[in-house]
């Protein structure tokens, strides 16, 4: 998964979503200097943006692709002690009870078996009174315009099949409604952020799907009753749906968030 289109997807997401998720995160109250975990935080895309966003909080990104945390220790070494990247799983984190203000998880939970046993250790470590955030991807918010091939045909099939074939959720989106609230959280909320032709530059649009046809190919062929082939093809219409400037082409990207109780039971 550390491969160059996955440097590449991380890149063109967060450019994408990033302006609309500023005003979600800006919702919470949080403290003067705010202490906050990014939970399976990649190349530090969202990291680096929370600790530009809140400039005296201390943010400690987390991931088990060492080649991801160099590549973000190297490119916002800038940002100093404030700012740190630590090999921890996301299932089994090193950080004691209640120790984070604001806890995100951006692209991540959709992609793991037992999201459920993750929301548990992100709520161990967030303080009674602070905050999850997370962006829990659904394939099923997806929407192109038909042309000799229907988009909806591909995202029928092919999130499906790689959910079942790698023991994840896909659909996280709509499920993870009920996760949290099984957890026993306050002010649950579900946000959109709208990533369309009209909200964000094609090219950005563009960039995102490129990475995914480039990563995702040959999984898909092998996985799924489409094959690389026509995955490939598929992929093509919609980046050219995207580049079409009379086309349009929008992926639902929910932002899933919650408040830990102050009097939590364990
Ligand atoms: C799609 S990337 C998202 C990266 C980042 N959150 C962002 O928004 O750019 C998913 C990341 O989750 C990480 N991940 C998967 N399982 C993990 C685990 N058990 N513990 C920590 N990180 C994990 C992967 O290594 C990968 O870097």
């Amino acid at each position: 998964m550390a491969d160059e289109s996955m440097v590449r997807t991380l890149d063109a997401q967060a450019r994408a979503i990033w302006p609309q998720e500023i005003p979600l995160l800006r919702r919470y109250a949080l403290p003067a200097e705010p202490r906050i975990l990014d939970a399976g935080c990649g190349t530090g895309e969202g990291s680096s943006r929370l600790a530009d966003l809140f400039p005296k909080a201390s943010v400690l990104g987390v991931d088990i692709i060492d080649k991801h945390l160099e590549l973000a220790r190297s490119r916002y070494a800038n940002f100093g002690p404030r700012l740190k990247f630590e090999h921890q799983s996301i299932f089994e984190l090193t950080c004691p009870d209640k120790t984070f203000d604001l806890t995100v998880c951006r692209h991540v939970i959709h992609s793991i078996p037992h999201p459920d046993r993750v929301i548990a250790e992100l709520v161990r470590v967030t303080r009674p009174g602070g905050y999850l955030h997370l962006i829990p991807e659904d394939y099923g918010m997806l929407h192109f315009q038909s042309g000799a091939l229907d988009p909806r045909d591909f995202w029928h099939e092919v999130p499906a099949a790689m959910s079942r074939a790698m023991g994840t959720d896909l659909f996280m989106g709509r499920n993870i409604f009920g996760i949290l609230a099984a957890a026993n959280l306050e002010q649950i909320a579900l946000d959109y952020i709208v990533v369309d032709t009209l909200r964000v530059p094609r090219e950005t649009f563009a960039a995102i799907i490129e990475a995914w046809r480039d990563g995702y190919v040959n999984p898909i062929g092998e996985f799924t009753p489409i094959s690389r082939e026509s995955a490939l093809e598929y992929f093509n219409q919609m980046i050219a749906n995207i580049r079409d400037p009379r086309g349009y082409a929008v992926w639902m990207v929910p932002v899933a968030s919650a408040r830990i109780g102050s009097e939590r039971r364990k």
